[in-house]
């Protein structure tokens, strides 16, 4: 069993998440089988060999990144952003019809979440045909973050639940 882990990141917390997320997955499949790869560097088709694709971005204005939101965030103090993320990625992928794929982001944690990157990643990712689940969101403490307290064994343990349940239906 292979995973890729396609994500996007301005501030570092969601690329702390999905190396998490990795590492959970790892406990089932092996470290060498799990890939986490930015968004602007992510292949245009997907090999057939990937059972689990994982995608995730921090939220921004209820949504995935824009390349407005992205400079938004490089004029509060990110480092300058990658030309493109999932949103741009999603738009030219091709996902083999069998693959399983989730979505995941990271927010600031309210008790009503209005819109979130996972949900519009999963909405964009099933337009193209792919089988997507929503998956949860990790809460920031603020736009830079830090990440709440918990949020990476959270993260450990969703990534250990994903590839679980893709060993089991194999
Ligand atoms: C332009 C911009 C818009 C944002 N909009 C939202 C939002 O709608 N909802 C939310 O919960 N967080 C929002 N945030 C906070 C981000 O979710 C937070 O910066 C992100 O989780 C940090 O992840 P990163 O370190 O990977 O960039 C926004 C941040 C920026 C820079």
């Amino acid at each position: 069993m292979t995973a890729l882990i396609v994500t996007e990141s301005l501030f570092g917390n969601t690329l702390a998440i999905a190396e998490a997320i990795g590492g959970g997955i790892a406990e089932t499949i092996g470290r060498a089988s799990v890939q986490v790869i930015h968004a602007s560097l992510a292949p245009a088709v997907l090999s057939a060999e990937i059972d689990l694709l994982v995608v995730g971005a921090p939220t921004h204005t209820l949504s995935m990144p824009n390349a407005g939101t992205r400079s938004d965030a490089a004029r509060k103090g990110a480092p300058s952003p990658a030309p493109a993320g999932i949103r741009e990625w999603i738009q030219t992928v091709q996902i083999p019809d069998a693959m399983a794929v989730a979505t995941f982001d990271t927010s600031i944690h309210t008790r009503i979440q209005l819109g979130t990157a996972a949900r519009s990643a999963a909405r964009a990712l099933r337009r193209r045909g792919a089988r997507t689940t929503v998956g949860p969101s990790f809460w920031v403490t603020g736009m830079e973050g830090p990440l709440a307290d918990g949020e990476l064994a959270r993260a450990t343990a969703w990534g250990r639940t994903l590839a679980e349940q893709i060993v089991a239906v194999r």
